[in-house]
Parts: structure tokens; C-alpha cells; sequence
């Protein structure tokens, strides 16, 4: 079942959200070469809590952490540890927040310094799929037209995407219904409706889609070591432009 939310649970919801905007633009600020992804997480977890909120990740379904630190070939779901960073490597920060009820969800991948030209198409063609998936998101169009216009900007771009992890709605639950895979035929799934809240997570690979997890029990990685980014809003239908609530003005 698809909820849709009042306006009430629309604004709770976006509290959260603003506070997942805010910790991610924080982290910004302190991501460079020699900083270990732990302190990254102790920066999270002391950032959204100090808003009165609750981290959503830590002790979801057992997960350790407030954040995912994913690093290089590292998919999503990396776990924070002593692992420093390097210049030239990239880094995917995802994070939720809890608030009175209501999450928000989001993820951004950034640079470690300077890095390959390269691993910055990756990025850069991430984040555009994103953005054109979110443009998809209105009234008239069904799950699968955000999930077609991802996967075609990406491959058209030599890039391919994850198929193994789903966007989501999100609500009173980190994971709603619908899921929002990032590939396949336009027309198809559940029609877009005001009041749906929607985490779209294009997750994207240099190379070949296939993904493996690590003995970690949550790493999920590339099989064939190249890099993978990932970009996440939590945006709201409405009956005019979809509504970025993740997003920083
Ligand atoms: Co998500």
C-alpha cells in the first residue's frame, strides 16, 4: 500500500529532511585527505542529535552506524571505521533522520580532494540522473517513467546502474512502498499521486552493475573493483514541480 501523507505528516517529514540536508552539508566541509570515516560518523551522530532528532540507519535491520561510508568501489552500506581517507578517492555519505515520527533520507558522493577526471563524469552523471528522475516524478507518470529516464542517462553516458538496491517511499517507515528501481521500461508500476513521499537513489557504476557484499554483511561493493557513486533525495509529489525535501537553499 501506498501511503499518501497529509500536510501535517508532509511538514514533519520535511523537518527531518531539512535536518539530513543540513548534516550532509556539513560533512562537506569536513571531508579531506586524512580524515577516517569514523570520525565522520562521530560528526553525524553528534550533528543529529544535537537537532533533537534520532539517526535512522543505527540498528536499522542491525545496521552498526548513523551513517554509510562508502569509499571507491564501495556501492553503498559501508560501514565507518578507522580507514582514512586518501586524496583522489570518493566517498558516498548516506544518512536519515527520525523525527517526531517521520524520516528523511538522503545521500550525495563527494570528492576526497582532487580527483580523477574520471571518477568526476562518474559523479557529475550520478547527481544529473538524480535531478532527471526527480523530473519525473508528477502526476500523469508511473514509478517505472523515474526509473527509465535514470537508467538512460546514465547508460547513454557509458555508465551502468545498480540493480540489486531500490529507491523507496518513505514516511512513518524508513521503507515504504512503492520501490523505485533505477532501470527499466517507462509506463510501468504504480501511478505518481500528490502527497507520495519518495527517497529516488540512482546508484551508478563505472563499469559492469554487479554488485557483491562483503563478509561485513552489509558492503555492498563492485564485482569488478571499478567505482560506483550514489546520489539520493527525498522529494514530495505534488500537483505542480516535484518538491526536493532533502534539498539546501
Ligand atoms: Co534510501
Amino acid at each position: 500500500m501506498i501511503i499518501l501523507k497529509s500536510q501535517e505528516e508532509i511538514e514533519r517529514i520535511a523537518k527531518s529532511c531539512d535536518i539530513v540536508a543540513r548534516a550532509l552539508n556539513a560533512v562537506r566541509d569536513i571531508v579531506r585527505p586524512g580524515i577516517a570515516t569514523e570520525e565522520i560518523e562521530s560528526f553525524v551522530d553528534a550533528y543529529i542529535r544535537s537537532n533533537n532528532a534520532i539517526p535512522a540507519f543505527k540498528g536499522y535491520r542491525g545496521y552498526p552506524a548513523s551513517v554509510c561510508t562508502s569509499v571507491n568501489n564501495e556501492v553503498i552500506h559501508g560501514i565507518p571505521s578507522d580507514r582514512v581517507l586518501k586524496e583522489g578517492d570518493i566517498l558516498s555519505i548516506d544518512l536519515g533522520v527520525y523525527k517526531d515520527g517521520f524520516y528523511g533520507d538522503a545521500a550525495y558522493t563527494f570528492p576526497v580532494g582532487r580527483i580523477h577526471s574520471d571518477a568526476e563524469r562518474l559523479i557529475k552523471i550520478t547527481e544529473e540522473a538524480l535531478y532527471i528522475g526527480i523530473e519525473k516524478a508528477r502526476i500523469g507518470n508511473r514509478v517505472s517513467d523515474i526509473s527509465h529516464s535514470i537508467q538512460r542517462h546514465v547508460e547513454t553516458n557509458g555508465f551502468s546502474v545498480v540493480r540489486a538496491f531500490v529507491g523507496h517511499g518513505i514516511g512513518s517507515e524508513l521503507h515504504e512502498e512503492p520501490q523505485i528501481p533505477n532501470f527499466g521500461v517507462p509506463g510501468r508500476g504504480p501511478r505518481l499521486r500528490a502527497g507520495m513521499t519518495l527517497a529516488i537513489e540512482p546508484m551508478v557504476n563505472q563499469g559492469g552493475y554487479e554488485v557483491l557484499i562483503r563478509d561485513d554483511g552489509w558492503t555492498a561493493v563492485t564485482v569488478d573493483g571499478k567505482l560506483s557513486a550514489h546520489f539520493e533525495h527525498t522529494i514530495l509529489v505534488t500537483l505542480d514541480n516535484p518538491s526536493i525535501l532533502t534539498k539546501i537553499d
